[in-house]
């Protein structure tokens, strides 16, 4: 209903976006990157929206990948954020060539998993880590969300951390379930 990716939705409530979402827990994301094992220069933000993930994050140069433009204005008018129009399916970065990649609340809406988790270990150069935060769709909470998106027309598809564990695993990246719970963390490693 909201095109793919469901980004003429985030297109449209881009201006109110960050009126409604609480911000980011920037600790939970740092102590997540710290499964790195390079130092954090250069980090991508995919599915980064308005910047409230980035925004919690202090030291790397961040770029913002986003499929939304209105969101991506939103980053840079309201944070100062550099962004970039791209599929997550398709980063335009070359191989190896960025320290961490994070993705908060934002995979469920990624049209082709496979293809963003790929995309995501062919940017990272041995070492760097990326870092999801989603929801658990096995979660009492996490059901109810599930079926809120899907009742506002959404394409939302949830993956639970074991299962994304197993997918980060058969890209090359070494996976590891930070924390379970309804919002839940796994980081894989590039091996
Ligand atoms: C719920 S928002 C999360 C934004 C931000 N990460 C945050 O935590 O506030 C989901 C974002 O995923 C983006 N998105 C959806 N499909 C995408 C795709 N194929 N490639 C890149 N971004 C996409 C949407 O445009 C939207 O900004």
């Amino acid at each position: 209903m909201y095109g793919v990716g469901d980004v003429d939705f985030f297109d449209r409530v881009a201006p109110v976006y960050d009126l409604a979402m609480p911000p980011a827990d920037g600790g939970a994301l740092a102590a997540a990157l710290e499964h790195a094992t390079r130092p954090i220069e250069r980090l991508l933000d995919v599915g980064g929206g308005s910047g409230r993930a980035a925004a919690a994050l202090t030291g790397p140069e961040i770029t913002v990948v986003d499929a939304s433009i209105e969101m991506l204005s939103r980053a840079r008018r309201a944070r100062g954020l550099a962004g970039l129009a791209a599929d997550a399916g398709r980063l335009p970065f070359g191989d190896a060539s960025v320290d961490a990649v994070t993705v908060v609340d934002a995979f469920h809406h990624l049209p082709a998993h496979d293809a963003a988790l790929a995309e995501a270990a062919r940017a990272l150069a041995p070492g760097g880590a990326l870092v999801v935060r989603e929801f658990d769709p096995d979660h009492p909470l996490g059901r109810l969300l599930a079926a809120g998106e899907h009742a506002i027309g959404m394409d939302s598809r949830f993956l639970p951390p074991d299962d994304l564990a197993a997918a980060m695993d058969a890209v090359d990246l070494d996976p590891r379930i930070v924390d379970r719970g309804f919002g839940y963390t796994v980081v894989g490693v590039r091996r």
